[in-house]
């Protein structure tokens, strides 16, 4: 069948400035849940464990994708952990029960060990307090155990146990979605807001070099969304310096227009939470402003109805283990997209999670490591969407699905990299038949040549990677092209790509 055909326009310019990129809008997440620490970062038995028990192939990965910061323990883990568990000889840590996913904690890995994983892997980390079972007590001790020099009852502990230096964990959240009735020890908004600022101040007075997240809704499908955001942030305003969003894409009516349109769910909560902040800001006649930390992000849904028949007091089984398909790598995309097109408010983010859990990577026990189809659209837009996020202006048609109307097919964020003279277009068709041409006025970036067209494209949308077999990958031969001040794009039905053009 010949090839159909639609246009689209847009216009890019150096002047059309969202933001400069806060590097950290790339960050993951690794909760003691299912395989994501044992089995996943963690697995001594295998041959690529290194002396620590880390696993290298799985380094290795994470390295590529370049993660800014991950986020740790939990996750709903949190709101019952006790992180001196984790901390001192290992053969003296306790066994527990771990009450959000019903799996036994045996504790092998706690704060000292991520924080050399996350120095092996070149990441820092978000550290999350529990909020839940506990309060300022337990967040304080544990932030004078990371962050103080010495000559203190829990500096010295940390020495003790072998850290002479403080790990300077500058990120923290204050609790874990405590609107959530599943969360151990949840809050009302007014509860929450009285002990997260009570926590915030105890922490800035340990440590005032930190920065600290207050949680925002669950979801924005939380029936107290947002008046959460607003009574939490009018306790916690002066201390805190984020408020957290999180969100999950599913498609169970398996209806892909819809599903490839869930990034302007994304779009309409980033932009609701953003006027909640500001309303407080003008309630408060504060000259502050707090931005967004999107710290849990991604699809989640293939894997639910198999967890629910799980056994529960295992040890890491395998949990949240979504297999992910060429249609969610092409939502991930546009979720990035999303992502940057609010980098002046979105600081921080985190693609949850990194491995096994709901994740890009994937590892079996004691055997290989893998990308998921989303690891891609991770991977590029982290690796080459790093500098200044600019605004394109976009003419595109457009259709309606079941949640959504005005759908444009043509989805798309566009990075300038000044140090590289480099000029990253990364662009969504979301019609699911015809070829989408765009043309793109570059203006500004005079002379500007295509250098690289990455797409990643498949004819069947329910496609999956598995250990053995690679059925999504990207490849470098799309036929986008200038021609004066012209970009032409074309982006294949159905499609991911990064156009990186440069004198
Ligand atoms: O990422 C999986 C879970 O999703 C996290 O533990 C929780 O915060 C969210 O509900």
């Amino acid at each position: 069948m010949a090839k159909e055909f639609t246009n689209a326009k847009m216009v890019v310019d150096k002047d059309f400035k969202v933001s400069d990129i806060d590097p950290r809008i790339y960050g993951s997440f690794i909760e003691h849940l299912g395989r994501a620490v044992y089995g996943g970062i963690f697995e001594p038995e295998h041959p690529e464990a290194d002396e620590h028990g880390f696993r290298q192939d799985v380094l290795e990965l994470v390295k590529e994708l370049q993660v800014p910061i991950v986020r740790y323990p939990g996750g709903n883990m949190v709101s019952a952990y006790n992180w001196e568990d984790g901390v001192g000889p290992k053969e003296d840590r306790p066994k527990r029960l771990e009450l959000a996913w019903r799996t036994i904690e045996n504790n092998q890995v706690g704060t000292n060990e991520f924080a050399d994983w996350a120095k092996k892997a070149g990441t820092d980390v978000m550290m999350a307090v529990n909020l839940g079972t506990r309060g300022i007590d337990a967040a304080r001790n544990l932030l004078e155990y990371t962050n103080h020099p010495g000559g203190t009852y829990y500096s010295d502990l940390r020495r003790k146990h072998g850290y002479e230096q403080p790990h300077n964990i500058k990120t923290w959240c204050l609790g874990n979605e405590m609107d959530g009735p599943w969360q151990i020890g949840g809050k009302t908004a007014e509860e929450y807001g009285r002990l997260a600022y009570e926590t915030a101040k105890a922490m800035k007075l340990v440590d005032p070099s930190i920065e600290l997240v207050s949680c925002g809704s669950s979801s924005s499908d939380m029936p107290t969304f947002p008046q959460w955001e607003a009574t939490t942030l009018d306790h916690t305003y002066e201390f805190a310096d984020y408020v957290s969003l999180h969100q999950y894409y599913t498609n169970y009516e398996n209806d892909t227009p819809n599903f490839l349109a869930r990034s302007m769910e994304m779009d309409h909560f980033i932009k609701t939470v953003i006027s909640t902040c500001d309303y407080i800001k003008a309630k408060k006649r504060s000259k502050k402003t707090i931005n967004l930390s999107f710290d849990e992000w991604n699809v989640w849904f293939h894997s639910t109805a198999d967890d629910e028949k799980m056994e529960p007091w295992q040890v890491a089984p395998p949990q949240l283990e979504d297999v992910y398909t060429f249609e969610d790598a092409v939502l991930v995309g546009s979720l990035l997209h999303t992502l940057l097109k609010h980098s002046d408010r979105v600081k921080m983010a985190c693609m949850a999670q990194l491995v096994n859990v709901i994740a890009p990577i994937m590892t079996d026990n004691g055997g290989k490591v893998w990308k998921q189809t989303i690891f891609y659209p991770y991977y590029y837009t982290s690796v080459y969407g790093r500098g200044i996020a600019l605004d394109p202006v976009v003419d595109s048609p457009k259709y309606d699905s079941k949640d959504f109307t005005d759908v444009p097919y043509l989805d798309t964020s566009v990075v300038y990299n000044e140090e590289k003279e480099e000029l990253v277009v990364f662009a969504t068709n979301r019609h699911m038949e015809n070829t989408l041409k765009v043309d793109c006025d570059i203006r500004s970036f005079e002379g500007f040549r295509v250098i690289e067209h990455v797409v990643l494209e498949n004819d069947d949308p329910k496609a999956v990677n598995t250990a053995n077999q690679t059925n999504v990958a990207p490849h470098n031969k799309g036929e986008s092209h200038t021609e004066g001040s012209i970009l032409h794009g074309i982006l294949p039905k159905m499609s991911w790509n990064m156009i990186r053009l440069r004198k």
